[in-house]
């Protein structure tokens, strides 16, 4: 998102002109109508939101300004917000989308790219259609078989998907060539391998996954070996113009509606778990195919959340990687929560030994990961020297990872009650290892991004920025008096295009919200949205009142954090709660 902004704002002459072009041809209300019942009621269209779930209408579209708010879960845009939060679509595809409609032509768009990639999307769907028929048919006595063992009835089968890839070398080419594609096609589409002058199938003897992109296009396979013959476990299709494995997630396509309506993301490690989680109801799973999560992985999902279940194998395998899993998580701020499978290795056995209600009470026992850390490596760290220094040691790393430097220091003040860590080591842990300057300033642009929904009531901050936006000159004074206001991203991003926004004197706040990134672009909206003026006389008494809640937030944490430990932990730091709370009582009075 970031680059976009900046395109729009640097970009090639005519990138906020296109902009404002296609939104402007282009009614929200008609879009948003395509999904939404809207039913005008004064200046206002309203409606169920498609954000959360609710029974009676909170969700209104402000024809007028082009925006978009629900009172309910305060989600809010203009109309490729709105497209980016529906469908999960990045910037450019949603202004690519409504061009479209619109009949408006980009400028520089690569078509000669855009048709080899649909051309490719062509191949891989007539190979999934192929590899659909071939489980269904003669050849597919294996595929089914192996199924059967693995307890996949043919429905959900048939739900995601899956196929057989049969032992012919040149089955699935011979039908491909047949359909009118050559040989090349099918290799760069990846489901082909090049041999001398020809080539042979890539998936053989195999059950078949379609990896699909967020649209529901397939993308990729990935193929289950069904004999114990030495061959890897599972192949997957390389790497091609159309799949980027350290972008897609396994089962995205099936997820986003959960996340749309606020479930949290559950990441698994492989194919079964997602299928096993979708079995048990948790349509908010995807897997991240045995590659280590991405940062690109992890701003995909920031669209929805910020937060993320990790569900990972319980052994050591996967333990690693869920360790990484929360480096890049924590470095982009995404608060990270882990499930722990009991008894069983990964999602896939608990569902097959203890049904769909053992794999749910297992998720619902999600916690913190860092606060599980703390609390399992408790026992050991306590006898053993040798494993605590260590523990120690990995623990500092991964504080060092967090983003949110609030919630970094809360995790230290835990461990340093917990294991009896001294606070002098940690933080000498911490300062060695923040060597890099350009790394944490890099931190410091993604910090706080995910406590913005922890802020509690949004009210007063949403309050501050109406009256702002109806006092825009009074921006300045606000600043001087809460510069930690500038700590969050939003208001940072709204500050540095706040002078366009005064200029224009408030009226242009559709246009001026394509500058913004999204969680600015919300908070807008939902200032925007505020029915009544507010006095000028107000503004300062706005601005004492978030900082009071702010203190109030950081205490309430704390206090979170203590609640989901088990009693053991609970016990050991609520001394340090109730130190902390003896220098926090006045701020809580007041907010
Ligand atoms: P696992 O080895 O945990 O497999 O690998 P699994 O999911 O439990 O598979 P089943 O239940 O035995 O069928 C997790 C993921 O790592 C990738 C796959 O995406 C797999 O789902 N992987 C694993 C490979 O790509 N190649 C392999 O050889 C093994
Ligand atoms: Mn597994």
């Amino acid at each position: 998102m970031k680059t976009v902004v900046n395109s729009v704002r640097t970009g090639a002459g005519s990138g906020a002109a296109t902009v404002d072009r296609v939104r402007d041809a282009t009614d929200i209300a008609a879009i948003i109508g395509e999904t939404v019942t809207l039913r005008r009621r004064g200046q206002k269209l309203w409606g169920l939101c498609p954000f959360h779930a609710e029974k009676s209408p909170s969700f209104s579209v402000d024809p007028a300004r082009q925006l978009f708010y629900c009172f309910g879960c305060q989600v809010g845009g203009n109309v490729f917000t709105f497209l980016m939060r529906r469908d999960g679509k990045s910037f450019p595809e949603a202004l690519a989308e409504l061009a479209d409609r619109a009949g408006i032509v980009l400028p520089d768009r690569p078509s000669g790219a855009s048709g080899r990639r649909t051309q490719l999307l062509a191949v891989l769907a007539a190979a999934q259609q192929y590899f659909r028929q071939a489980l269904a048919g003669e050849s597919g006595q294996p595929g089914r078989e192996y199924l059967e063992r693995r307890g996949i009835p043919a429905s959900v089968a048939d739900d995601f998907g899956l196929g057989w890839a049969s032992d012919a070398w040149e089955g699935l080419l011979s039908h491909l060539r047949r359909a009118g594609y050559s040989v090349a096609d099918a290799v760069e589409a990846g489901v082909a391998v090049e041999r001398d002058r020809g080539g042979y199938d890539r998936l053989r003897g195999r059950v078949t996954f379609p990896i699909r992109d967020p649209d529901g296009r397939v993308v990729a396979f990935g193929g289950r070996a069904v004999a114990d013959d030495g061959t890897p476990k599972y192949l997957n299709t390389p790497e091609t113009a159309v799949y980027h494995k350290g972008r897609i997630l396994y089962g995205a396509d099936r997820a986003r509606p959960a996340w749309s309506q606020g479930r949290v993301p559950i990441i698994v490690e492989g194919y079964m778990d997602v299928v096993a989680m979708h079995r048990a109801g948790l349509t908010e799973a995807v897997g991240a195919l045995g590659t280590a999560l991405t940062v690109e992985h992890v701003r995909y999902l920031r669209r929805f959340t910020n937060e993320v279940v990790c569900a990972y194998d319980r052994d050591a395998a996967g333990q690693e990687a869920m360790r990484r899993a929360f480096v890049v998580l924590a470095a982009e701020g995404m608060a990270v929560l882990s499930v722990d499978y009991g008894g069983a290795k990964d999602a896939d056995e608990l569902l097959a030994r203890g049904g769909a209600q053992a794999l749910s009470a297992a998720v619902a026992g999600q916690m913190p990961y860092l606060a599980r850390r703390i609390r399992d490596g408790q026992a050991a760290v306590h006898v053993q020297p040798a494993a605590k220094a260590r523990a120690v040691r990995e623990m500092v790393e991964l504080l060092d990872s967090m983003a949110d430097p609030v919630e970094r220091a809360e995790y230290a003040a835990l461990l340093e009650r917990a294991w009896g860590v001294e606070r002098k080591i940690l933080s000498q842990g911490l300062a060695g290892k923040q060597g890099s300057r350009e790394n944490n300033s890099q931190k410091s642009r993604h910090n706080m991004r995910r406590s913005e929904v922890n802020l509690g009531p949004r009210d007063v901050e949403v309050n501050l920025l109406a009256s702002l936006i109806q006092f825009p000159d009074r921006m300045e004074g606000v600043l001087a008096a809460l510069p930690e206001l500038c700590r969050d991203p939003r208001w940072e991003a709204i500050r540095l295009e706040w002078p366009a926004l005064a200029e224009s004197g408030g009226d242009a706040l559709a246009s001026w919200l394509v500058r913004l990134p999204p969680e600015a672009q919300e908070l807008v909206t939902a200032a925007a949205a505020v029915p009544w003026p507010v006095s000028g006389d107000l503004v300062m008494e706005l601005a004492r009142q978030v900082k009071a809640q702010w203190r109030g937030r950081e205490w309430q944490h704390l206090k979170s954090v203590a609640d989901s430990g088990d009693p053991v932990v609970a016990a050991e730091i609520s001394q340090l709660f109730q130190e902390i709370s003896a220098s926090k009582r006045s701020p809580r009075r007041e907010g």
